[in-house]
Parts: C-alpha cells; structure tokens; sequence
C-alpha cells in the first residue's frame, strides 16, 4: 500500500516524502510542477536510497487521478498541491479557486470512487484571521480572511468536513501549519521560491547570498515587544515530521481531526533577523518599510493538541532553522536550477 502525495515536488512535500520513505511507506507523487523542480524528488531518492513513483500532472486531471488509482494501491492522500502566493491570488482569484478548489473536489471525488477515503489536507494559520486568542488553540474561531488564498483554505475545510460529516467511513486530518522555515539538514533540499521572495526567511537567504541588496522589515509599529510582527516559525522536518504522525492517527480511523502545527513561540522579524546573523556569521542589511496591508501583529498557536492525540512537538529551534535555511541557500544560491 502506498500514500498518494499531492504537491510531493513542493517545498513541504518533498520533506515529507524524506520522512514517509524512511518510516517505510511507499509514497507514489502528483505533482504538474507549477511551483517545483522534479529534481527535489532525485534529492529526496538520494538522500533515502528509496524510489519514488512520480506522475507528472494535474489534480484537475480526472485521468491522471484514475491512472493513479487504477496503476498503485493508494491507502491514503497527503494533500499539498495548491497555489499559495497570497499577493498573486489577489490579482487572480478565480485561479486560485480553481487550483485549489476545483483541484480538491476533483481529488476527493476520484477518491471516493476508488474507495480511498483517508486525507490529510495542508491548511494553514491564516484560517483564523487575525486570531481572537493567542496563543491559538484548535477552538479558537475562524475568522476572516484577508485574501482569496486565505479563502480556499477556510473553504476546503468546511468542504472536507462536510463530506466527512456525512460519510463516516472518511478520515479527515486538517493541518493548520503555522511558519514553515528551515530546510533538510544535508543542504541538498530547500524551498525554491520563483522570482522575488513573498515570505520573511527566503527573503533574508537571498540577501545573505547576495541576489538582494536589503531586507524590507514590513512594519516596527505593532503591538508587540519591538514593534515587528510576531509568528511561530517551525522547521520544515518537524513539520515533515507531523505528517508521519497525523497517517498513523489516520489508520486509527480518526473520523475528523484538527490540529496546529507549530512551536508554540513566537518570534519577531528582528529576531529571526538577529538569530540568523549569530547563527550564519552574515549581517543583513534591512530597512524599515510601511506595514504589508493583510498582516496581522502576532500569530503562534497552542500546539498541546498535536501532542496529546499525534504524539507529535516541533524539536527544533530558530537557531537550527536559520543554520538549515542557509545551509540550503549557500549551497544552491540558484535553488535547484544549476
Ligand atoms: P509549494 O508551492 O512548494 O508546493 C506545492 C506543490 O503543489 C508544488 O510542487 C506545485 O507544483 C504543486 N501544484 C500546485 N497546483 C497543482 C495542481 N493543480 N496539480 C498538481 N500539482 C500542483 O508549496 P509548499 O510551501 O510546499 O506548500 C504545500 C501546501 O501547504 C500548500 O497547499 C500550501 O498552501 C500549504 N501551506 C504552506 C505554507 C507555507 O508557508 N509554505 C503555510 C501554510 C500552508
Ligand atoms: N516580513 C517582512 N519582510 C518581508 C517578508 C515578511 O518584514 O520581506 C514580515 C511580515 O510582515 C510578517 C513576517 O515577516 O510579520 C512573516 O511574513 P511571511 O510572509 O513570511 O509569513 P506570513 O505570516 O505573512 O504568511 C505565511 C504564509 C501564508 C500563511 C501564513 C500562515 O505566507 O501563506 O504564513 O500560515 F497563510
């Protein structure tokens, strides 16, 4: 039996294709490589010494999906591909929908009729909008998102919850990922972002590295202990990681679970700046901009749940995310372009 990895080419994905290989699943990826490299998947066989099955496609693509399921014993499906620039599905919403939403009705829909009927779904923090408590738990109430990316996620949980509602025999497990960062320890995977960075720490690598001249630190006037915004950075691994443990809850036949994925500390854009510096040995110029419309001052969650019912906690810290992320960047300065 194997596990179907949409988006496996991805930044999250390949990671988590590292650790499903090497707890012993079989792991078969859909990936139309809209955003990644196939090369992260040669990275991925490299480093675990196991194949990957690789299908290059759409999740819109019925055929490729029945090809699929058809061709591999698929048990269950970590769901990654989507779009997820949130400046861009402003400029383009109905692309975003469609990717994403369209691209999951399709999945789920192929799915069913193959009887396959366990998803673990990527969401993410911006679900709860600016958040009612912090630190977040699982309870707090969604709220309103600030972009049609943020959309397609609160969306797709209503969706995936719904289905589950009325078909128990799915298995649902909603991941509300807090601030990937970092990258696999050996320096050969990473994130890969097209063209100008959107987010904080390839912003920063690529300062370091010397394609950008400055850091634009988005605003020094919130509400929070030095005036920059505040998020819960996790290293990919761990959250690679969290994955291997929502599967197993998965075939405990969970019904639906909800759980956030992040350390539980927040960490200011002068500090993750400051961290990489002592950890790198590298300054980085910045510059005090305007605050970014849509930003929200802080944002770390309550992790308790994942470890009390995954058995999952994040194990590493700023420090091994900003010598990780640099690690990845200095040695690939053009991601997996040569
Ligand atoms: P990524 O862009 O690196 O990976 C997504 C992958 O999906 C890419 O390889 C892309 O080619 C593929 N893809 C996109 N649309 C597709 C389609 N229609 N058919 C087949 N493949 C398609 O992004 P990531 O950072 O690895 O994120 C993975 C998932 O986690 C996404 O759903 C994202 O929204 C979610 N997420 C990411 C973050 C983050 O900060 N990185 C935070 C919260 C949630
Ligand atoms: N920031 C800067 N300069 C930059 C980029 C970011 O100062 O060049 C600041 C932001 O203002 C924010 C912090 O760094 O305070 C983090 O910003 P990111 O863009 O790295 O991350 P966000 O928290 O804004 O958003 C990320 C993902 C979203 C996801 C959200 C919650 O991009 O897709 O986390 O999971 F929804």
């Amino acid at each position: 039996m194997a596990i179907l990895v949409t988006g496996g080419a991805g930044y999250i994905g390949s990671h988590t294709c590292v650790e499903l290989l090497d707890a012993g699943y079989d792991v078969v990826v859909l990936d139309n490589l809209s955003n990644s490299s196939e090369k992260s998947l040669e990275r991925v066989e490299a480093l675990t010494g196991k194949k990957v099955k690789f299908y290059k496609g759409n999740i819109l693509d019925r055929d490729i999906l029945n090809t699929i399921f058809t061709k591999e014993s698929i048990e269950s499906c970590i769901h990654f591909a989507g779009l997820k620039a949130v400046g861009e599905s402003v400029a383009k919403p109905w692309e975003y929908y469609e990717n994403n939403i369209a691209g999951t009705l399709t999945l789920v829909d192929v799915m069913r009729q193959n009887d396959c009927k366990n998803i673990i779904f990527s969401s993410s923090a911006t679900v709860y909008g600016d958040p009612a408590e912090i630190p977040i738990t699982e309870e707090c109430p969604k709220g309103q998102c600030t972009n049609p990316y943020g959309w397609t996620k609160s969306m797709l949980e209503q969706i995936l919850m719904d289905i589950q509602k009325a078909d128990k025999e799915w298995n649902v497990i909603l991941l509300r990922y807090f601030n990937p960062i970092g990258a696999h320890k050996s320096g050969i995977m990473g994130e890969n972002p097209n063209g100008i960075p959107n987010n904080l720490m390839p912003y920063i690598t690529q300062v370091a590295v010397g394609k950008l001249k400055e850091l634009g630190v988005f605003g020094n006037d919130y509400d929070t202990p030095d005036g920059t915004g505040v998020r819960d950075y996790i290293h990919v691994v761990d959250l690679a990681n969290g994955h291997v443990k929502a599967l197993k809850k998965l075939e405990e036949n969970v019904g639906l679970g909800i759980y956030n994925l992040g350390t539980g500390r927040g960490c200011s854009v002068m500090e993750l700046v400051k961290n990489f510096e002592e950890a790198n040995g590298i300054k980085i110029p910045y510059v005090i901009k305007e605050r970014r419309p849509g930003d929200i001052a802080t944002c770390y969650c309550d992790p308790a749940k994942a470890k009390r019912e995954l058995g999952w906690e994040a194990q590493y810290g700023i420090r091994e995310m900003c010598e990780d992320s640099w690690r990845w960047q200095k040695n690939n300065p053009n991601g997996y372009e040569e």
